[in-house]
């Protein structure tokens, strides 16, 4: 199986994790390489319901290694937390392993973005406020704490130090919060230190290792490719890059590591947080797809967006993250819509036509969608486990799917359980196919 990078193909919650616990059984390692726990994801396994923010769901795999890489950003009380949950419910956390070089959140961070989003008030983001942009802010500007610091006490304190005499001016209303505190931070994150201090390695090494070996490793992307700080739709993003290439950067790997990339998308579109959505639909349908989806956040439990499948975006997202394979899930949420809408272009101003995916802010702004219609379907697709036993207008609206984005799909997800899932030909052919698929 080797090395398989799987991303977000949208903006975030396509149902990566169902995708990565899939695929976890078969692998050695799976690898977090960004963002932090503004992510989460919840995996039923065996009727037991596990909550994930942090650390990767293959550790419900016994003997697998489950790498929080360096372009992570932890916050170490939600990490802690995380552990003392899954041991307490009996889960052996051994193989977890935690770079020496990420970054953590401190508890500025959290009073930061709180702050930077009130500010902002109408304009807001809509961030998870979990502290992840000024977290990654504080790393750009080289005054970040990392993991290994919480080993020595003399360096965390002056790191801490020096990290918060700049935002003094800026903290100035949470003066008094006893969080900010420079020695029971100092004794609070060295306590962590202690708590964590078996798991931190140096996971490039460790990853590197096993890619030699031919070992199977998953690199497990948080958020989606319109969510990229770089890419997405800037500033109502992320501060990681949550596309294919983070995973070697976000890593300690080369890109000649990598031999899959999957990116996942539901068969429609959400959105949580501020920002152009092009497909939104602020109408019944909107409204339906929310219900029958479950589409409220994990993290914050917001009601998210609700949109037409968008391939332009998807088409775009499939360039900039080279994708090898497309996993389309949640087919099962467009059952019983008479007509389905996929936008193959959008309209901009004076009717200006938009082929690609639109570079420039103002025009995304204004961007709406062109469709094409495809009919829809009645069936209950639950149970099917072949391509085969779908109906024709679902078989169409994939092959519509793959055929403008330029990607085979190599699985379809047609319900929430664990084996609703569909291997199609393509996916057959994947390094990461099950035997029984290939
Ligand atoms: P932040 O990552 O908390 O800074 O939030 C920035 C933007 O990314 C906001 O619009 C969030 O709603 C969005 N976002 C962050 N993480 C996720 C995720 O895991 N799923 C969906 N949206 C996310």
């Amino acid at each position: 199986m080797a090395g398989i990078v799987i991303v977000g193909a949208q903006w975030g919650d396509e149902g990566k994790g169902k995708v990565v616990d899939l695929l976890a059984e078969r692998a050695d390692a799976v690898v977090r390489f960004q963002g932090g726990n503004n992510a989460g994801h919840t995996i039923i396994r065996d009727g037991e319901t596990f909550k994930f923010h942090l650390i990767p769901s293959g550790i419900l795999y016994p003997g697998k290694k489950c790498v929080i890489g360096n372009g992570v950003v932890i916050d170490p009380k939600v990490l802690t937390d995380e552990i003392d949950g899954l041991r307490a419910r009996g889960i052996d956390t051994g193989g977890l392993r935690i770079s020496a070089n990420a970054h953590l959140i401190m508890p500025y961070h959290l009073l930061l973005d709180h702050a930077g989003e009130a500010r902002l008030g109408k304009l807001q983001i809509g961030t998870t406020r979990r502290g992840i942009g000024p977290c990654y802010a504080d790393k750009a500007a080289r005054l970040g704490i990392r993991v290994q610091d919480l080993l020595d006490e003399k360096i965390l304190k002056k790191k801490i130090t020096a990290a918060l005499d700049p935002k003094r001016l800026s903290l100035r209303p949470f003066q008094k919060d006893p969080s900010l505190d420079l020695h029971a931070m100092t004794e609070e994150y060295l306590t962590y230190g202690h708590r964590i201090e078996q798991y931190i390695a140096d996971t490039s090494t460790l990853v590197w290792e096993l890619l030699d070996e031919r070992r199977n490793v998953i690199f497990e992307g948080a958020q989606g490719a319109m969510l990229d700080i770089d890419h997405g739709t800037y500033p109502f993003v992320t501060s990681s890059n949550p596309v294919s290439g983070a995973a070697c950067v976000g890593s300690g790997v080369g890109p000649k590591d990598i031999d899959e990339i999957w990116g996942i998308a539901k068969a429609y579109v959400t959105r949580v947080g501020a920002g152009p959505f092009p497909t939104e639909l602020d109408d019944d349908i909107g409204t339906q797809i929310r219900q029958r989806g479950g589409e409220f956040g994990t993290t914050t439990g917001r009601a998210r967006r609700t949109g037409w499948l968008d391939l332009v975006a998807l088409r775009y997202a499939a360039r900039i993250n080279t994708l090898t394979a497309l996993a389309i899930t949640k087919l099962d949420v467009l059952s019983g819509f008479d007509r389905l809408h996929v936008c193959t272009r959008y309209r901009g101003e004076e009717d200006a036509v938009f082929e690609q995916f639109p570079y420039h802010q103002s025009v995304l702004h204004h961007a709406r969608a062109d469709y094409e219609e495809l009919p829809g379907w009645t069936e209950d697709i639950g149970e099917a486990r072949t391509e085969s036993d779908l109906p024709d207008a679902a078989r169409e609206y994939l092959e519509f799917v793959s055929d403008f984005v330029g990607v085979p799909v190599a699985l379809v997800g047609v319900g929430p359980a664990r084996d609703q899932v569909i291997w199609t030909r393509a996916g057959a052919d994947s390094v990461a196919a099950p035997a029984a698929a290939s």
